[in-house]
């Protein structure tokens, strides 16, 4: 029983042994550009009431180009799956907002 023990110990010593040393003195951390002012527009403030509540503009934002479609299955999602009390006149007025502000970006969603 004594010497079943005694190898998984000394495994476990000599990887302790091994462990680099962390030094965290030198470290720092530079956030990602984190985009979280929604541009203006009609619906913004429609966005901002319903669409803020659990996460910040930029995972709106950092979104890729997609189609009307697909902000409308996103934002059924939200209401589904995580509950986001958004009725149908505001769920409407959201999508146009999600579309017309992504106008100006140039890249598609790959499929
Ligand atoms: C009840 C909380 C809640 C509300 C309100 C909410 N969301 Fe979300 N949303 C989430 C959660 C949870 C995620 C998933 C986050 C993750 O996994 O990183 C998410 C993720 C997203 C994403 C990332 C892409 C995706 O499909 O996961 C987008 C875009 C998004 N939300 C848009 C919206 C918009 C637009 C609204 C307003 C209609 C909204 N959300 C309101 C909870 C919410």
């Amino acid at each position: 029983m004594r010497a079943a023990l005694l190898l998984p110990l000394t495994l476990l010593i000599a990887a302790c042994d091994r462990a680099p040393t962390v030094n965290f003195q030198d470290a720092s951390i530079t956030p990602p550009d984190d985009p979280n002012e929604l541009p203006d527009g009609p619906g913004r403030d429609v966005v901002l009431e319903n669409c803020t509540a659990c996460h910040s503009p930029s995972t709106m934002l950092q979104q890729p180009k997609v189609s009307r479609e697909k902000w409308e299955s996103i934002i059924g999602k939200m209401r589904k799956l995580y509950k986001a009390p958004v009725d149908d006149a505001a769920a409407a007025q959201v999508v146009d907002y999600m579309v017309a502000i992504q106008s100006d970006v140039s890249h598609e969603a790959p499929r």
